[in-house]
């Protein structure tokens, strides 16, 4: 089986490539670096797929960011995103590709969708505003593999994992997700000397987060499942998996926790003049968990381990 692997430096397709250079019946694993194939590039990916039309393709390439990210580049998150799948997925299938699969997020779900969050809750409600222009080009992805599956038969498979954290994620003070802008400010905050470390909102909203391995294994898991069992014959049919642990921490548990992992001694506080977001965010994994898959990374080992490479990498992480 050749596998070409879209994004394989990120966070998630480094870990999915870590999983794929141990299998036996991968033949060759095909990566370009964002420098060599641009994926917004309609041409360059038509050449790219014609030239070496793989058997297979997880598509883990994306533009992604936290809020401030979303909140200061919305045109890019949506055009970004949008080219990309638009372009892997419609080439892939001109390439005669059967098996891919997509990766989403869980802010695909309507901000007041139920907790947990199920797969049924897509498109039933308004979206968070802060990143709802990555959302519609998340929703766009999964529509996409949905359709080619319903109008020529493949099998594109999207899946959708709660908030991600481990080695290899975004340590950018201004562009990194919750878990790492932590860990770097109570990190920084250690070897300044700072007392006080002020965290946005009342640190009472919950999070779940989930390991990067547990994602690349439970992608492959959901990528290797036969045809029948990842179909749903429910109506509306669903055609997405959320991925994620279903355990959630508050924003206060988890910053005690960095702390305590980081050695920092000082006191923690909360800027309540700024907004929390949603109150709770967690996913419902019962399909998963019904098609054989359970996380297995808890929460504070996942946190020590992520520090552990922070630490051994702070000259080569992304600034
Ligand atoms: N991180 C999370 O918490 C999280 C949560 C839910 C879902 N996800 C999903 O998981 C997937 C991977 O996320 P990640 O956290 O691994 O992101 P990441 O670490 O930022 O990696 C994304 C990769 O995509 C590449 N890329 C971006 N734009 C590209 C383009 N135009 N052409 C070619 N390559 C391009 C990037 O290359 P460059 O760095 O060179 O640009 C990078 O290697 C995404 O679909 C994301 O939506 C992530």
């Amino acid at each position: 089986m050749r596998i070409y692997l879209a994004g394989h430096r990120g966070m998630v397709g480094g870990a999915i490539l870590r999983l794929l250079q141990k299998r036996s019946d991968v033949e060759a694993i095909l990566t370009r670096t964002h420098a060599e194939l641009d994926l917004t590039d309609q041409t360059a990916v038509a050449q790219f797929m014609q030239a070496e039309k793989p058997d297979v393709v997880i598509l883990a390439a994306a533009r992604v960011g936290g809020i401030h990210a979303n909140n200061t580049y919305p045109a890019d998150f949506l055009y970004d995103n949008l080219m990309i799948e638009a372009n892997v997925v419609h080439q892939a299938f001109l390439a005669g590709v059967q098996r891919l699969l997509f990766l989403g997020s869980s802010c695909i779900y309507p901000r007041m969708a139920p907790q947990p969050m199920p797969e049924s809750a897509l498109l039933t409600g308004v979206l968070e505003s802060t990143n709802e222009p990555y959302a519609i080009a998340k929703i766009a992805g999964i529509k996409l593999c949905e359709s080619y599956n319903r109008q020529h038969g493949v099998d594109y498979r999207s899946v959708m994992p709660s908030n991600l954290y481990g080695p290899g994620d975004n340590f950018h003070p201004e562009n990194s997700h919750v878990l790492p802008a932590l860990m770097r400010r109570f990190q920084e905050a250690v070897e300044n000397g700072t007392r006080e470390v002020k965290i946005w909102g009342t640190g009472t909203p919950r999070r779940e987060f989930l390991h990067v391995d547990d994602m690349s294994e439970a992608s492959m898991f959901v990528l290797d499942l036969p045809r029948a069992t990842y179909e749903d014959n429910t109506e509306p049919m669903l055609s997405h998996v959320n991925i994620g642990t279903q355990s959630d921490v508050s924003i206060r548990e988890l910053a005690e926790m960095i702390a305590s992992v980081t050695g920092f001694e000082g006191d923690i506080g909360y800027d309540t003049s700024k907004p929390d977001g949603t109150a709770k965010k967690l996913m419902d994994v019962s399909r998963l968990t019904a098609m054989g898959w359970k996380a297995r990374i808890p929460l504070e080992k996942g946190v020590q381990e992520t520090y552990r490479w922070f630490m051994n990498h702070r000259d080569d992480i992304r600034k």
